[in-house]
This record gives C-alpha cells, sequence and structure tokens, in this order.
C-alpha cells in the first residue's frame, strides 16, 4: 500500500510551520507545506514540498489537495465571518479530493453560549467535519502562552499587569507543544479530541508573580474593566476587530471557559507541556536585547 502525503495548511505560519518540521525531524519526507504565497515561503531547512493554497479559494484548495492522505487544517485567523467561508472552502476541498483523515486545530472553548467571538466558527467547523463524514481528529488548544507573552514583557518593564482577568483562571499553552500534538496526531490519526492545554492555570496574580521574577520591578496584578481595556486597545491604533476579539477572549477567561488542565499534551507527545514561565523568561530577556 502506498502512502499518501500529508498537507498543512498556514504553512507559513508559528504552528504550521512547526508542524511541517516536527513531521519532517519524524522522517516523514512526503509533507506538504501548503501557503497563500510560495514566494514569500522561504525555509531552506524544511525538505517538504510547497503548494499554493489560499482559504479563500475552494478551487486552489482542492487542487492544493489532490492525492492527500492526512490534512493537518491549521485554522484560519481575522474576522470570524471570513475565517468560517475559509474553513467551509477548505474541508470541501478536503471531500472534494478524498483526503483520508483531517487533523483539525480547534480551540478550548467552544460553547454555544461562549462570549468568545471564535467559538462559533471552531463549534461550526467541528460540526462540518461530523456533517460531512470526514474522518477526523480535533486538537482544541487552551489560549497560546505566546499570546500573553505581550501583556507580561510589557509589564515586566512598567510594573502593572493590568488585564480584564478578574476571577478567571487561563491554562496556557505553548504553540509548540500544540504543534507537537497535532503533529502525532497527523501520524496516528486517533480520531479523538485532544484538549491541548498547559499543565497549570495561572490567575492574575500568578502571572503578575512569574513577570516578576523576571523583572527588576514589583509587578503589581490590576484587574481592570473591560471598557477600559478597550478604550486602551482603542488609543493604540488596535483595529476594532481585534479589540473585540481580545475582549471576548478575556469574558471568556473570567467564565473560566480556558481553565481546563488535561493531561493530554504529555499522554499524546509523551513530554510535559512547557511551563508559562519559560515562555514569560524567553519573551522578557528577548525583548532586553
Ligand atoms: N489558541 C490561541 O490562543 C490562538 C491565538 C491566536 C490564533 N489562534 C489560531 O491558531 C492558528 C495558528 O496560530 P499561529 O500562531 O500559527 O498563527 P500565525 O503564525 O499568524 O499563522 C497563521 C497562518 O495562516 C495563514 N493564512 C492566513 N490567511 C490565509 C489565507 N487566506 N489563505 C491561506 N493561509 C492563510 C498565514 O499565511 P500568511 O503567512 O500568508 O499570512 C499563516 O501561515 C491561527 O490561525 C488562529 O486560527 C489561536
Amino acid at each position: 500500500m502506498t502512502t499518501r502525503p500529508t498537507a498543512v495548511t498556514g504553512a507559513s505560519g508559528h504552528v504550521g510551520g512547526a508542524v511541517v518540521r516536527g513531521l519532517v525531524d519524524a522522517g516523514h519526507t512526503d509533507v506538504l507545506a501548503l501557503v497563500r504565497e510560495p514566494s514569500r515561503f522561504v525555509d531552506p531547512h524544511q525538505p517538504a514540498a510547497v503548494r499554493r493554497a489560499d482559504y479563500t479559494s475552494r478551487e486552489e484548495m482542492a487542487a492544493a489537495l489532490t492525492g492527500v492522505g492526512t490534512l493537518v487544517f491549521i485554522s484560519s485567523d481575522g474576522e470570524a465571518a471570513s475565517a468560517l467561508v475559509h474553513h467551509i472552502n477548505v474541508l470541501d476541498a478536503a471531500v472534494r479530493a478524498e483526503v483520508e483523515h483531517v487533523v483539525y486545530l480547534s480551540i478550548l472553548d467552544l460553547e454555544p453560549d461562549s462570549p468568545f467571538c471564535f467559538a462559533p466558527v471552531h463549534r461550526e467547523t467541528e460540526r462540518m467535519l461530523r456533517d460531512r463524514h470526514l474522518p477526523h481528529t480535533v486538537v482544541r488548544a487552551s489560549v497560546y502562552g505566546e499570546f500573553f507573552t505581550q501583556w507580561v514583557v510589557e509589564a515586566a518593564s512598567s510594573g502593572s499587569l493590568a488585564l480584564p482577568m478578574g476571577d478567571g483562571r487561563v491554562s496556557l499553552v505553548s504553540r509548540g507543544d500544540v504543534a507537537r500534538c497535532l503533529v502525532e496526531c497527523a501520524i496516528r490519526r486517533p480520531g479523538a479530541v485532544v484538549k491541548a492545554t498547559g499543565g497549570h492555570s495561572f490567575d492574575l496574580a500568578e502571572l503578575a508573580d512569574i513577570t516578576a521574577r523576571f523583572s527588576p520591578h514589583l509587578v503589581k496584578a490590576t484587574n481592570i474593566e473591560p471598557t477600559e481595556f478597550s478604550s486602551l486597545l482603542l488609543r493604540r491604533g488596535v483595529a476594532p476587530w481585534w479589540v473585540y476579539a481580545f475582549t471576548s477572549m478575556f469574558e471568556s477567561v473570567r467564565e473560566q471557559r480556558f481553565e481546563a488542565v488535561t493531561g493530554d499534551v504529555a499522554t499524546l507527545t509523551g513530554l510535559a507541556p512547557v511551563g508559562f514561565s519559560t515562555l514569560a523568561e524567553t519573551a522578557i530577556q528577548t525583548s532586553r536585547h
């Protein structure tokens, strides 16, 4: 039996790129990196073939998926409505190309009553995978630790970590651990739901304490009002969609929807998840150079 190649969408991004590298490092030579613009995708260390595949084009995606056995589908980004259209395109293309198994990067909070703006996108995509009878595995990631490091770096120099977290806790997971889970799922095709979380969920005070370890200052944790947080982001020039995305994510955190800690990363990859303090230390040290 010949094995069909494994394709990875979003291969020019952080998680998709790490999945391509992980598959190649695991000895898979038949890896296809799917990218929006091949001329911008330059990585001489990756002996993977490159195919053009824009999420906006169902035709292009179907052509890119021709002959593919396993598809690692990295969720799209941007405004939720467009992301959902992208996802419909990818899954329709996967059906047309008769992809054998889809490994989909989803999100931990996808409940129908969630305030998080991307919850419906992931919930609908998981529903479409079932309805289209595509054999699949879902990796539901918690919030990326790297995403939080932007605020930690700032707090390390200002001495104040001000976020609208309330009493919420968040099980921050590294992108690398999420990528390792996706690689294992692409290889083993478990057909399960994997919940990729860090090993601990942090509240605001704990995040401030971690920041203080790598800062010359004491770092104060300040729970700010969502409206104050939104105003701050808007004053800094953050686009309205992303202001909404950030504030809706923090609302979800306050409702403890990103609190869960599972052992799935260690079970699947054989390695304990990277701790958030490691990510924070690296980000703070890097910001000083
Ligand atoms: N769990 C969390 O905390 C969290 C946080 C943020 C995002 N996410 C989700 O996780 C995904 C992966 O995260 P990441 O850090 O790897 O993101 P990233 O580095 O920004 O990578 C996103 C990838 O999506 C590609 N892409 C965007 N629009 C596209 C289009 N129209 N057609 C084809 N490719 C397109 C980008 O390609 P280009 O290089 O051409 O732009 C890039 O390769 C995100 O896309 C998002 O769905 C999760």
